[in-house]
């Protein structure tokens, strides 16, 4: 099969692989339709984690099933299913408690809980940016989708972004008629935004840079805020009394960084600090990592010197990490199906395999219009 493989900084290139095989019996291979790319892969692409080399990247996977192992039993070939980013067993004390992304089997990594497909540090499994996935713990795993090829620009969002931007707004504790800041208005501030009015807030403020990305947050409802044009937090008191919001999202991660350019790994978390009233919640979905080969010292990458006085001071609470996708698909599907969710809004491209070197480097300079890409295998 064809395959997008990492070969170094700024480098991934379409290879023959090997079909991937039925290895265990709760096995299942997916013959993939629809596979984004992801923010979350341009931290790879950009030489900023540990990745090897020739690994299979993809974590983003919607397909129909073409195999299963003799122990599955829920899933039937032909089905079609979104696949949760997450490789998770289903029996460990973390799955059992819904914390999925903190599957305490899947990944052999010493020191990190939680598996995915074709990622840094979560494991030995090949990623979806190709015709065939394999799939563990394929009846758990799985999410099944109505046949056919109705809504697949919305449902490829249910394998992480729509559940990450969600569990952004349930980290902070988004509630009707709350105001709310989300800080990056790339895919996961988008699906943050969304997700959001989904669950009642009556304001939503979307921070970015990237006119386009703000005129898709428009487009979801939202108010923009250029912080290109002057500082957000001011900006955002202006617009709410001097008060603030009530809740705040981080959909950006360490590689936040002013309008010029320069990174500053503190600084959105500083301004939500600021922006977010006392007692209020704050949801980081943006990834913080304890190591950088990108910085001179890689290991000062996660001792980060940020507000905790204020943080303190003003009573605020934060929930972190990698989203647990199964606990919210099932309800969003249902959302898209119902009409109540458009996340497919934010598709700007659909290539093949072959055009995913040239789609990885637009995409990651951000290049206006290149909001969210995704790759169909069989266009190639
Ligand atoms: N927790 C999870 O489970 C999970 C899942 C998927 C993605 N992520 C992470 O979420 C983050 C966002 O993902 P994405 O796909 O939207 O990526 P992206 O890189 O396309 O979007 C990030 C956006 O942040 C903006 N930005 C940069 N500095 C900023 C600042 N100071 N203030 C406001 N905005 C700023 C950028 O202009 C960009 O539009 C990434 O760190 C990604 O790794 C986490
Ligand atoms: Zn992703
Ligand atoms: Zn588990």
């Amino acid at each position: 099969m064809k395959a997008v493989v990492y070969r170094g900084p700024r480098a991934v290139a379409v290879e023959e692989r090997p079909d991937p095989t039925i290895q265990r019996p709760n096995d299942a291979i997916i013959r993939i339709t629809t596979t984004n790319i992801c923010g979350s892969d341009l931290h790879m692409y950009e030489g900023r984690t540990a990745v090897e080399e020739g690994k299979v990247l993809g974590h983003e996977n919607m397909g129909i099933v073409e195999e299963v192992g003799p122990g599955v039993e829920r899933i039937k070939v032909g089905d079609r299913v979104s696949v949760p980013f997450n490789i998770a067993c289903g029996t460990c004390r973390n799955c059992t408690g819904g914390w999925t992304s903190f599957c305490l089997r899947t990944n052999p990594t010493e020191g990190m809980d939680g598996a995915a497909y074709g990622y840094a540090n979560m494991g030995p499994y090949d990623g979806g940016q190709a015709e065939y996935l394999r799939v563990p713990y394929a009846d758990f795993n799985l999410l099944e989708l109505p046949a056919g090829t109705e809504h697949e620009n919305d449902f490829t969002m249910l394998s992480d972004i729509f559940p990450t931007g969600y569990h952004g707004t349930e980290l902070a504790g988004v509630l009707p008629g709350d105001s709310v800041a989300v800080f990056g208005g790339g895919p996961v501030g988008l699906m943050a935004a969304h997700s959001a009015f989904l669950r009642g807030a009556s304001r939503v403020f979307v921070v970015d840079k990237e006119k386009d990305r703000l005129g898709l947050a428009e487009r979801f409802g939202a108010t923009a805020i250029d912080f290109s044009a002057g500082d957000p937090v001011e900006q955002i008191l202006e617009q709410t009394q001097g008060i603030g919001v009530d809740k705040g999202v981080e959909a950006v991660g360490w590689q936040a960084h002013d309008p010029s350019g320069e990174e500053h790994p503190e600084l959105v978390l500083d301004n939500l600090v600021k922006v977010v009233r006392s007692a209020g919640g704050i949801g980081v979905v943006g990834v913080y990592v304890p190591q950088d080969p990108g910085l001179d010292d890689p290991s000062s990458a996660g001792k980060i010197g940020w507000d905790y006085g204020t943080f303190f001071t003003k009573g605020q609470r934060m929930g972190t990490g990698q989203a647990p996708v199964k606990r919210y698909n099932r309800q969003l599907r249902d959302l898209i199906i119902t009409g109540r969710a458009t996340p497919g809004l934010i598709v700007s491209h659909e290539v093949g395999l072959a055009e995913a070197p040239d789609a990885y480097a637009r995409f990651d300079a951000r290049e206006d219009g290149w909001t969210k890409v995704l790759l169909h295998p069989a266009a190639a």
